[in-house]
């Protein structure tokens, strides 16, 4: 395990400012952009252009291309850390599957937007590293969660979802960030870390105003290996497992995004490398 920070320049900051973990629902919220309703709400169609097609560079389309090789209709699911519940609803939607989503917290106003687009939507708090689910599931969802806890916390997370499935039950997990290795230390340790004093030299040079830079611990990067040996210290067995969004690490860079956009070789030959850090990889284990 190794933490993660992300680097930027605030003009409303002096000198450096250090951000810890989100810790809060509201602090979730606000590192996804906000959980607002908007008018996106108003039809199904507008909903999943703007929260489902091609959002967070298709990271959903990638967590649903996974979920429906391993999912039956039939599955009683629950979703933890379901946030806007978008993948959860296009999935309710146009495959009709049968889903519950949890999360710490739901705003009135996102709920009742929600059941009036989609009245079959069904959504309870559940903290998932405080207790198990109060039902059992024959599949449990994770997506873009564990990047959250640390190691003592993660192995909590497996052992509430472990009690909360019936045996022979799944648990899609998405691991919400790179795996822990060079090419990534490279990227997030050496590279974004001094291209921020790069970009801030920049700034200064062309608005003349010196802004300050914001550490944010984001959160922590896992290798396969760690993630599936704590998986199996609660009797979760790894079935199959897949990686996407090979590019989406390297685009965190100015510099790089710039070149991988300047040619079709440039993307390819990143494309390449990228195998080594996919930014989603997508793990199906079953209970024992
Ligand atoms: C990055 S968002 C992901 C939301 C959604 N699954 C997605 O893929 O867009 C992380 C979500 O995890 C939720 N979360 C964080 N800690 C949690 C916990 N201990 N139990 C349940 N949900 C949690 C946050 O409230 C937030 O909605």
């Amino acid at each position: 395990m190794r933490p993660w920070y992300k680097y930027s320049i605030d003009a409303d900051v002096r000198g450096k400012k250090f951000v810890g973990l989100d810790e809060q629902y509201h602090e979730h919220a606000a590192g996804m952009g906000g959980y607002d309703t908007d008018e996106a709400y108003n039809s199904k169609s507008e909903f999943f252009n703007n929260y489902f097609f091609g959002y967070h560079l298709g990271r959903l389309q990638c967590y649903d291309e996974f979920i429906r090789r391993h999912l039956n209709k039939e599955d009683k699911i629950l979703s933890t850390a379901s946030g806007r519940s978008a993948n959860e609803l296009y999935l309710m939607e146009e495959g009709a599957y049968n889903i519950t989503c949890s999360d710490l917290d739901m705003s009135d106003e996102m709920y009742r937007a929600t059941v009036n687009l989609f009245p079959q939507f069904k959504f309870y708090r559940l903290n998932i590293l405080q207790s198990p689910a109060p039902y059992t599931y024959s599949a449990i969802l994770n997506l873009s969660m564990i990047y959250l806890p640390d190691d003592a916390r993660l192995r909590t997370f497996f052992q509430h979802v472990s009690q909360s499935l019936e045996s022979g039950g799944k648990l899609i997990l998405d691991s919400a960030g790179s795996p822990d290795n060079y090419l990534s230390y490279l990227i997030h340790d050496c590279l974004l870390k001094y291209e921020v004093c790069l970009l801030r030299a920049k700034k200064l040079f062309t608005t003349g105003k010196l802004e300050g830079i914001v550490i944010k611990h984001h959160d922590f990067r896992r290798t396969d290996g760690e993630i599936i040996a704590m998986a199996n210290e609660f009797g979760l067995k790894l079935q199959d497992k897949s990686d996407y969004a090979f590019l989406v690490e390297f685009k965190r860079s100015y510099f790089l995004n710039k070149i991988i956009s300047a040619s079709r070789a440039a993307e390819n030959i990143f494309t390449t490398m990228g195998k080594y850090i996919p930014y989603i990889r997508m793990f199906c284990f079953y209970k024992t």
